[in-house]
């Protein structure tokens, strides 16, 4: 395996909106970003994904994206954006940025123009076609609900295609025209200096070109567009295309939002012929939920846990390079997901750090989960931001759960959990800013917050930076470069083994509440323990090891 610098790092993510609020409008905003860049360093992350910030009507909180080449106001300028940049690369820091192409803004100029000349160019850059008897093209249903066909206005039987919503219509990929000009804007971000991209649902640029209904899933009468928009075949084609004209010409790091990717597919994306340098695989993230509908949890195992993750795990090492992690601003908190003990919360904090940034591939940490942030209890439907959250809740209702039902899945589930503004202080706000945030704290904060844990022995925050050291300093090569081997104990336990050279370095997390028993040989000294026992084969409630082996 060819090592290469990506491999190296720790990434953490920023969602700009509720990172830092430097101008006190109780909104996030670069500058924002820029104050807490010393604090990043402490921890030791060495590289920054960046929610997305160019202008936007903010539909979707910035995944709307009106214009690509300047800077939502309410986050700051270009010159705060190179003002960014400069001081992460004297912190030794990286920026990758969001790159949201399968879709821009209804207000972005190109739809505006398509919009208001039925023979201009642009309308070839979206997808626009006429309904059938009254009703749309297809009944396939976009990710946020209701039809993925929203009516032009002004014109009989016309119709705008958008996977998510509606005011994200989809760009045209069969258009060459239309990429030629993404690429150049791809290529004008890269020549800034940036260190690469987090590529937004990018396996949805490829659309089922017969446009045929499908069998409905729903009281809604419609079908989920997955099979129709997702992965469809010949995605590859615009991948290597968009590779070539962009991210070839760079020594950039890409990695790609694949959901519902299977692995039979992985080296489209990753690996010698993929577009990407790695891939987010969301196969073990969405275990708790069937289809991505919050109203469908499942029953799920440690068990499945740990097979999937040895699955992810294996299936990615023999094609190339992944990018791990536990949240992301489209997740409830982790801790609430995975430890289903509320009394071990915050040992389990630590048990999840231990599991996931031993992994191979470059970890994602998302903004809060450092300091063991959990979900939030919200009273109402009202209080939710989030347009996929009042989606699901209706969704949920038609379904024929009760509002308190349907409440109870948002509030497990709701991707507000994860964008609630960031506790630096215990006061009012949390120190993210003076004014009232645009989204209400999350339950708790004065308890979990960055200035209670910077100065506490034995917090989460601290032991995150031991896991972050452990990676990248004290075991670099064998947890960065080394093959990973699935180390079947006992099906209660995730435990692994990561193999460099002479090497070996196994993990054990219990993520039970029960002791756990397993037999292992060849132990040479326990590198990190979780919880200050140690019974030599016996795992405590959710403690986690670090062992290096003979
Ligand atoms: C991705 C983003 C999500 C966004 C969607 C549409 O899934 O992570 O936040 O809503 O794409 O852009
Ligand atoms: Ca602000």
């Amino acid at each position: 395996m060819e090592k290469k610098w990506w491999m190296d790092e720790i990434a953490y993510q920023i969602y700009p909106k509720s990172f830092n609020d430097s101008n006190n409008d109780g909104i996030g905003d670069i500058p924002g970003i820029i104050e807490k860049l010393d604090y990043l360093q402490d921890l030791g992350v060495t590289m920054l994904w960046i929610c997305p910030v160019y202008d936007s009507p903010m539909d979707d909180n910035g995944y709307d994206i009106s214009d690509y080449e300047n800077i939502y106001p309410a986050f700051g300028t270009m010159d705060d954006m190179e003002h960014l940049l400069q001081e992460t690369k004297k912190r030794n820091m990286k920026i990758i940025m969001d790159l949201v192409i399968n879709h821009c803004s209804d207000e972005h100029r190109w739809f505006q123009e398509a919009l208001k000349d039925k023979n201009s160019k642009y309308r070839q850059y979206f997808i626009f076609k006429e309904g059938k008897d009254g009703t749309p093209p297809t009944n396939w249903r976009s990710v946020f609900g209701g039809s993925v066909w929203q009516k032009v206005p002004d014109e009989d039987n016309m119709y705008y295609f958008h996977s998510f919503s509606k005011k994200q219509p989809d760009l045209n990929w069969e258009n060459p025209e239309m990429r030629k000009e993404l690429y150049q804007m791809i290529n004008r971000w890269l020549d800034k200096g940036i260190a690469g991209f987090r590529v937004d649902a990018i396996n949805f640029i490829k659309k089922d070109q017969r446009y045929q209904n499908g069998e409905p899933d729903g009281v809604d009468g419609l079908v989920a567009c997955f099979d129709y928009c997702r992965n469809i075949p010949g995605i590859n084609v615009f991948y290597d295309e968009l590779r070539q004209e962009t991210f070839q010409k760079h020594d950039c790091m890409t990695v790609s939002e694949s959901v519902g990717t299977g692995y039979d597919i992985i080296d489209e994306c990753i690996g010698d012929k993929g577009c990407f340098t790695m891939m987010f695989d969301f196969n073990y993230t969405n275990l708790d939920i069937l289809d991505e509908d919050y109203f469908k949890p499942t029953n799920w195992t440690i068990k499945e846990l740990r097979d999937k993750i040895y699955l992810s795990q294996t299936e990615i090492q023999k094609i190339g390079w992944s990018a791990p992690f536990l949240e992301n601003h489209d997740q409830p908190r982790s801790i609430n997901k995975l430890i289903k003990d509320p009394q071990y919360y915050e040992l389990g904090a630590k048990t999840l750090a231990t599991m996931f940034l031993m992994l191979r591939g470059t970890p994602f940490i998302y903004q809060g989960q450092e300091l063991g942030i959990i979900n939030f209890h919200r009273q109402s439907v009202d209080e939710f931001d989030d347009l996929n959250a009042h989606s699901q809740y209706h969704r949920a209702i038609e379904e024929g759960f009760t509002p308190e039902e349907a409440l109870a899945f948002l509030n497990q589930r709701s991707r507000d959990n994860a964008r609630t503004p960031m506790p630096w202080t215990k006061d009012q706000y949390g120190g993210f800013s003076k004014h009232e945030p645009w989204l209400a704290m999350t339950d708790g904060f004065e308890k979990y917050n960055a200035e209670d844990q910077i100065s506490r022995h034995g917090s989460i925050l601290e032991y995150y930076k031991k896991m972050i050291d452990i990676r990248k300093n004290r075991y670099h090569d064998t947890l960065s470069y080394g093959q990973f081997i699935p180390l079947i104990l006992n099906d209660n336990i995730i435990s692994y083994i990561r193999e460099y050279n002479d090497e070996r370095i196994a993990v054990l997390c219990n993520l039970t509440s029960q002791i756990q028993s397993y037999q292992l040989d060849n132990i040479d000294q326990i590198i990190s323990n979780n919880i200050h026992d140690y019974t030599a084969n016996q795992l405590q409630p959710y403690q986690a090891l670090i062992i290096l082996l003979k």
